[in-house]
């Protein structure tokens, strides 16, 4: 990229021809440079089965073209015409109930239907025959936010593409009874033709099915992706995306990355939700770290409210634009929105739009074209577009721990990403800047490897973790790790599995915490626990999860204090070769987490980024940016040039929402 992408997705087809000209005057006065187009448009491309009306598509493309704005062109495949579905209604989704989902909203389809992917690929087939040379295209945009609303289909023809893909993940059936377990409650298969999807059972179904069933409806989503860039591909070398969904549970986007040209991604973040600033960052750095550091395209997000919320708060002056900088800042190469005009019909005629029902004398769109100003000044800079973002702290990311944690019948009731957050707002607000890994990848060169929960684990990512901590690595691992291996098999003779070695220590019984709200009775004890140690601060509180660890080797750093975990280890680390290995057995409260993550991180030297309260750092190439996400000005006790205003300061003044990209020189 020469330029900072900047534009949103762009729906022509809402819109009668005159305003298209109008568009691409306000796009060129708003500094929109990337239009994706045609995303929901696949009923007007094709109006009847085999009638392709491309006229208006060219008209909208040549316009662009004609004004300088690229085009990021969709495959129209999210969401299939009513035609289709009448002709053709066995590719309409089925719920886990039964329920078959009908037209007239979006996304209804089966993954998994051949007749829809076959309607699809003559669609793309014909698409890119038509645009793969012209002139205006940047990039293709496949599907729409694929397992938004369908993320699993229970139908007959789902569960006959489960079948297979079971057949070729087992090879027998009695190698799939192993893994499932089903000796248990009767449930044994004499044939692959027995078994069926998780559908609506009386009660607990078989976590392993439906472990597996996750792991077949993420791939075949990730199928019907490959399908259609597998056609473009054959006529076009013009990069290929689908836009993500930030941390999205049924789409193992470790998976997905592999496939993509470029990492997009969709993020509406909740403006009244004071946390959202910093699960904002966690999640650009998702993003980044998807793609292995290279930049990504921040694909969607709103300029103002959104409309499908509760209450749908709107953005606060400037938010839009530091939320804007946040990804430029963890290493975002493009800002879009949805959408470009508001729409005046449909569900989501009001949700904002980047030229608003307002019009142009608005403060949404002054916003949008001083955002796109600076963006286009900014592509000058040198040493910022393109570069990358160093982080020597890695979180340990797994969607099947993921999946598997929040199941029923489970050792307590968490939220995976909860934990993970814990952890990450721990690490950003100590000033670390944070990748997501997987114990597979090269630690080697991490400072700090933190592993929130990696409740399912195989050997060779235990002995990976172990190398880490033993080739000199810091290694911090949360409770429920290690406690099943891939079939969900737990592992036995002290929970922990080989991580017995790395930590010295091991788990003899879980023992978390009650619930506030017992239902039978409608008593139960306080959720809250306590735990003490110097390294955490003295007494500090915890919640959610307890139990009785056992040491071999490890140092005790904090211990459980009252009720039946009084004196228990709740914090160890123990050295492993030439590193160290922290268990931490409880969900700590975030000041004994931030005293903790304070202490490890300068024990493992990291650099860190200034602190300002309310304020979030980012450095990336030669810059560092400021952004005060906090409801006062603040001054920064930096040095450098901000190269937004062209000052040249030690202590800036930072308005609320106000951001500074200074650089060092
Ligand atoms: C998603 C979709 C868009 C639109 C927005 C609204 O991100 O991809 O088509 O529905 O949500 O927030």
């Amino acid at each position: 990229m020469s330029v900072f992408w900047y534009g949103g997705d762009y729906n022509p087809e809402q819109w009668p021809a005159e305003v298209w000209r109008d568009d691409v005057r306000l796009m060129n006065r708003a500094g929109v440079n990337l239009a994706s187009v045609g995303i929901f448009s696949w009923a007007r491309i094709e109006p009847r089965e085999g009638e392709f009306d491309f006229a208006w598509l060219d008209e909208v493309l040549d316009l662009l073209h004609a004004g300088g704005v690229r085009v990021d062109l969709a495959t129209a495949t999210a969401s299939p015409p009513p035609w289709l579905a009448i002709a053709h209604p066995e590719i309409l989704p089925v719920t886990e109930n039964g329920v078959t989902l009908s037209s007239g909203s979006r996304q209804a389809y089966c993954p998994s239907s051949p007749v829809y992917r076959r309607y699809a690929a003559r669609l793309v087939e014909a698409i890119v025959e038509r645009y793969a040379d012209h002139p205006a295209l940047e990039l293709w945009h496949v599907n729409n936010e694929y397992g938004c609303h369908v993320s699993h289909c229970y139908c007959d023809t789902s569960a006959a593409a489960f079948r297979d893909w079971l057949e070729s993940k087992y090879g027998t059936i009695e190698s799939l009874n192993d893994a499932w377990g089903t000796a248990f409650w009767s449930q044994h298969y004499a044939a692959f033709d027995e078994i069926l999807p998780p559908r609506a059972a009386p009660t607990f179904k078989n976590p392993t099915q439906v472990l597996d069933f996750d792991r077949f409806s993420s791939d075949e989503l990730l199928e019907c992706y490959r399908a259609e860039a597998a056609i473009i591909r054959r006529a076009s070398s013009v990069p290929i995306t689908t836009n993500f969904m930030g941390f999205f549970k049924h789409a193992d986007y470790w998976k997905w990355a592999q496939e993509v040209d470029i990492v997009s991604d969709d993020s509406y973040p909740d403006p009244a939700d004071p946390q959202s600033p910093v699960y904002g960052a966690m999640q650009r750095d998702l993003m980044r770290s998807l793609g292995g550091g290279k930049p990504w395209l921040l694909m969607e997000q709103s300029p103002g409210a959104v409309n499908w919320r509760e209450r749908n708060a709107a953005k606060l002056p400037g938010q839009m634009r530091a939320w804007s900088y946040q990804c430029i800042g963890r290493g975002a190469d493009g800002i879009l929105f949805f959408q470009w005009r508001q729409a005046v019909a449909g569900a989501e005629k009001f949700h904002a739009g980047m030229v608003p029902h307002g019009g142009t004398d608005t403060r949404v769109f002054r916003e949008v074209e001083q955002l796109g100003a600076e963006l286009r000044a900014l592509s000058e800079i040198d040493d910022l577009l393109g570069t990358t973002v160093d982080a020597s702290v890695a979180i340990v990311f797994d969607w099947d721990s993921w999946r598997a944690v929040e199941q029923q019948a489970s050792p307590t009731a968490v939220s995976y990403i909860a934990g993970v957050f814990s952890w990450y707002r721990a690490l950003a607000s100590a000033g670390a800047m944070v990748d997501f890994v997987q114990p597979s990848d090269d630690l080697t060169a991490r400072r700090v490897v933190v592993v929130p929960s990696l409740f399912v684990a195989d050997d060779e990512q235990l002995v990976a973790l172990d190398a880490y901590a033993a080739g000199g690595g810091t290694l911090v691992i949360g409770y429920l790790t290690a406690i099943v291996d891939p079939d969900l098999h737990v592992r036995t003779g002290g929970y922990l599995g080989a991580l017995r070695e790395t930590l010295g220590v091991w788990i003899e019984e879980f023992a978390p915490p009650a619930s506030p709200d017992l239902a039978a009775t409608g008593g139960g004890t306080p959720r809250a626990l306590a735990v003490r140690g110097d390294l955490i601060g003295g007494l500090g509180a915890a919640s959610l999860w307890g139990e009785y660890v056992r040491v071999d080797a490890a140092s005790v750093d904090a211990v459980f204090e009252g009720g039946a975990l009084h004196g228990q280890p709740a914090v160890t680390h123990h050295d492993r070769g030439a590193g160290t290995a922290w268990y931490v057995a409880t969900q700590l409260d975030d000041a004994p987490l931030g005293a903790l993550v304070d202490t490890i991180l300068a024990a493992a030297g990291v650099d860190l980024l200034p602190k300002v309260t309310g304020v979030e750092f980012m450095r990336r190439g030669n810059h560092l940016l400021a952004i005060n996400h906090s409801a006062g000005a603040v001054v920064l006790d930096v040095f450098g040039t901000d190269i937004l205003t062209g000052v040249r300061a030690s202590g800036l003044t930072l308005a609320p929402q106000g951001v500074a990209v200074v650089s060092a020189g």
